[in-house]
C-alpha cells in the first residue's frame, strides 16, 4: 500500500523468465490512483515485459497482477479483452496511430470496441481531444500532425475509456525535450483528475523526475536500494 491508498494496479512476485534468460523476476508493485510510477533501467532490463505483464498483454510464469482487484488470471481471451478495454489506456512510442484514420477517429477506437452508442462516443472523443489540447486537429489525419501532436492523440485515446491504469512505453522516445516535458506534464494532470495509475517506462532522467516515484530495473529485478512499494513523493 502507498500512501494514496487501495492500489489501482499491484503486481505480487511477478516472474517472467524468456527462453533466452531474459524477463523479470519476483516484481512486486503497488501503483494507487493518481499516481506515476516511473520504469527506468537499462535496455533489456525487463521494462517492457513488466509492462506487457501488467496489462494482462502476457501471462507470468509465476505470481499475479491485480488492476483494481481483478487478477488477470481470472479473464481469459474474450472476457479478458473486455476487461483490458475499459480498465486499461496504452501509450507506446510513435507509429501507434492508424494512419488513414482522422485523430478523432483514432480515439474513437476504443470506444467502438465497448459498445458505446454514437452521441456518447462523440460526446467522449470531444472530451478527450479537448483535455489533450487538440480540439482543432479532430479531422487530421496522422501525418497531419506533429510527432508531439501524435502522441497527444495516442493519450487521448489511452484515457478515453476513463482506464483505473495507463500503462506508458517510452511515449516520450521519439519526441524533443520540451514536447517530451508537455507528454509527461499531461500525463501527470491526467492521472490526476481520473485518478488513474500511471506506470510510465522512460529512458529521460527529465520525464522520470516528473513522477511521483521512479524504480530502477536491473536484469529484470528492481535495485535493492529502491524497492517498488515504498512513497518517495516529495509532495
Ligand atoms: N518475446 C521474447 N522472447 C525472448 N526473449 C525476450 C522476449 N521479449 C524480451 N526478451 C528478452 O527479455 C529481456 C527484457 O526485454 P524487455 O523488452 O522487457 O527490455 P526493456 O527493458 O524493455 O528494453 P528496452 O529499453 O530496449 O526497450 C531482454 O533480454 C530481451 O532480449
Ligand atoms: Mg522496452
Amino acid at each position: 500500500m502507498t500512501e494514496h491508498g487501495t492500489a489501482a494496479i499491484r503486481a505480487v512476485g511477478l516472474t517472467r523468465v524468456y527462453r533466452t534468460g531474459g524477463g523479470i523476476h519476483e516484481v512486486d508493485l503497488d501503483v494507487a490512483p493518481g499516481e506515476v510510477l516511473a520504469v527506468v533501467g537499462p535496455s533489456g532490463s525487463g521494462k517492457s515485459t513488466l509492462l506487457y505483464l501488467l496489462g494482462g498483454l502476457d501471462d507470468p510464469d509465476a505470481g499475479r497482477v491485480l488492476v483494481g482487484g481483478v487478477d488477470w488470471r481470472s479473464l481469459r481471451s474474450a472476457a479478458r479483452a473486455r476487461f483490458r478495454r475499459t480498465a486499461c489506456g496504452f501509450v507506446t512510442q510513435g507509429l501507434s496511430l492508424l494512419p488513414q484514420a482522422t485523430a478523432a477517429e483514432n480515439v474513437e477506437v476504443p470506444l467502438v470496441l465497448a459498445g458505446v452508442d454514437p452521441a456518447e462516443r462523440r460526446r467522449r472523443v470531444g472530451e478527450a481531444l479537448d483535455r489533450v489540447g487538440l480540439r482543432d486537429e479532430a479531422p487530421k489525419l496522422p501525418d497531419e500532425l506533429s510527432g508531439g501532436q501524435q502522441q497527444r492523440v495516442a493519450i487521448a485515446r489511452a484515457l478515453v475509456c476513463r482506464p483505473a491504469v495507463i500503462l506508458a512505453d517510452e511515449p516520450t522516445g521519439s519526441l524533443d525535450s520540451a514536447n517530451a516535458a508537455a507528454i509527461t506534464g499531461l500525463l501527470v494532470e491526467t492521472a490526476a483528475e481520473l485518478s488513474a495509475a500511471v506506470v510510465l517506462v522512460t529512458h529521460n532522467a527529465a520525464v522520470a523526475e516528473r513522477a511521483h516515484r521512479t524504480v530502477t530495473l536491473h536484469s529484470g529485478r528492481f535495485s535493492p536500494d529502491r524497492p517498488a512499494n515504498r512513497p518517495e513523493r516529495t509532495h
